[in-house]
C-alpha cells in the first residue's frame, strides 16, 4: 500500500467506549465515552450495565470520532475491534459494531487482542516498536511481562499475576482507605502527601518464590497486609494516616513490578521496555521505571496517561500494524472471546 492506512478502531472490553481513528502511525482521533460514573457507587464495574452503555455510547461515539478527524466512513481501509478478552456481553458490542461497519462498507474487519493492542498504543506515540520489545502490562485486569518479537504476530508470556492485577490491587486497598473506585488515580494523588514509612510486603521477590515465579506477580497478600495494618491502626483509635499508607504501598506495588520488568529484558537481551495499561498512569511507577531502565541502559517507552486507560486508539494502531504488515482480515464470523490467550494477537 502507497499511503499509510486509515483504520478504525472500537474498543468495548470494559467500561469505556473507544473508538479511535488512526493513519498509519499517526492517530488523528481518539473518543472515549465511559460509564465509570455508573459503577463508581457499585465499587466495581458492573456488566450488564457496561453493556447497556456500549450500546447507548457506540453510534454517538463512531460519529464523533469521525467528525472529529475530518474522516468519512467511506475513506477506510479497515476497521479493527478488539475481540477479547474482557466482559462478554461487553465485546459483543463492540465486535458486532465492528462487524456491521464492515460489511456495510465492504472493508476488512481485524478482531484483535486488548493486551496487544495496550502495548501497539505505543507506536502512535513513539513510533514503530523496536523488536523485541519487553512489555509489562499493568491494569484493572491483568499484569503480565510479555515478550513482543512482533506486536501483529507474535507475542509470548513470560509472567502474570497469580492472584489480584496490579490495578485491582490499587481498587481495592483504595477501598480499604475510604478513597473512591477506581482507586488508583486517587492512591496516587494521596502518595503526593506522604511518606514511605511502612515496609509491606514484595510479592514473589524472595528465595525459592523468585525461581518458581520469576516473571510473576502476585499482589493479595500486599493487600491483606495493608488491610491488616489499618485494622490495627483503628483499632487503638489512631487515625490511620492515609497518605503514608497510600505511599507505601503503591512503593511496594512499584518496586516490584519494575523490579522483574528490569530483569526480564537483561535476562532476554531486550533494549527496549514498554509499559501499559491503565496502572502505567501511575506517577511513581513512571518515575522508578525510568531511573531503573536508566540505570540499566534500557529504552523506557510509555504511553501518555491517556493512552495508558482502554481507548479506541490503542486498536486502531494494533489494526494499521496489521494492514502494514499485510496480515489476513479476520472472518466476518468472528466472535466475542472473553477469555482470548495473550498470545493470540489477532481473532482468525
Ligand atoms: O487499562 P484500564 O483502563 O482498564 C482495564 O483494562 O482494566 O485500567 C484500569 C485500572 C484501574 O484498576 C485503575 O485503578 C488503574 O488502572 N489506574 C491507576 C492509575 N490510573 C488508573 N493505578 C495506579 N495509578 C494511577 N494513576
Ligand atoms: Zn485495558
Amino acid at each position: 500500500m502507497s499511503r499509510q492506512p486509515l483504520v478504525l478502531g472500537i474498543e468495548t472490553s470494559c467500561d469505556e467506549t473507544g473508538v479511535g481513528i488512526v493513519r498509519g502511525e499517526e492517530l488523528l482521533v481518539d473518543a472515549i465515552a465511559s460509564s465509570v460514573d455508573e459503577h463508581a457507587r457499585f465499587g466495581g464495574v458492573v456488566p450488564e450495565v457496561a453493556s447497556r452503555a456500549h450500546l447507548e455510547a457506540m453510534v454517538p461515539t463512531i460519529e464523533r470520532a469521525c467528525r472529529e478527524a475530518g474522516v468519512r466512513l467511506d475513506d477506510l481501509d479497515a476497521v479493527a475491534v478488539t475481540s477479547g478478552p474482557g466482559l462478554a456481553g461487553a465485546l459483543m458490542v463492540g465486535v458486532a459494531s465492528a462487524k456491521a461497519l464492515a460489511v456495510a462498507l465492504g472493508k476488512p474487519l481485524y478482531g484483535v487482542n486488548h493486551l496487544a493492542a495496550h502495548v501497539a498504543v505505543d507506536i502512535v506515540e513513539h513510533g514503530p516498536l523496536p523488536e523485541p520489545t519487553l512489555a509489562m502490562l499493568v491494569s484493572g485486569g491483568h499484569s503480565s511481562l510479555l515478550l513482543v518479537p512482533d506486536i501483529t504476530s507474535d507475542v509470548r508470556s513470560l509472567g502474570a499475576t497469580i492472584d489480584d492485577a496490579a490495578g485491582e490491587a490499587f481498587d481495592k486497598v483504595a477501598r480499604v482507605l475510604g478513597l473512591p473506585f477506581p482507586g488508583g488515580p486517587h492512591i496516587d494523588r494521596a502518595s503526593e502527601a506522604g511518606h514511605v514509612t511502612i515496609d509491606f510486603p514484595r510479592g514473589l521477590t524472595g528465595g525459592r518464590d523468585m525461581q518458581r515465579h520469576r516473571f510473576d506477580f502476585s499482589f493479595s497478600g500486599l493487600k491483606t497486609a495493608v488491610s491488616r495494618w489499618v485494622e490495627t491502626e483503628r483499632a487503638t483509635g489512631r487515625a490511620v494516616p492515609v497518605a503514608d499508607v497510600a505511599a507505601s504501598f503503591q512503593e511496594a506495588v512499584v518496586d516490584v513490578l519494575t523490579r522483574k520488568a528490569v530483569l526480564a529484558c537483561k535476562e532476554h537481551d531486550v533494549a527496549a521496555l514498554q509499559i501499559g495499561g491503565g496502572v502505567a498512569a501511575n506517577r511513581r511507577l513512571r518515575a522508578m521505571a525510568q531511573e531503573r531502565c536508566d540505570a540499566a541502559g534500557i529504552q523506557l517507552r510509555v504511553p501518555r496517561p491517556g493512552l495508558c486507560t482502554d481507548n479506541g486508539a490503542m486498536v486502531a494502531s494494533l489494526g494499521a500494524q496489521m494492514v502494514l504488515k499485510g496480515r489476513a482480515p479476520s472472518d466476518l464470523a468472528l466472535a466475542a472471546d472473553s477469555s482470548m490467550l495473550v498470545t493470540d494477537v489477532q481473532a482468525l
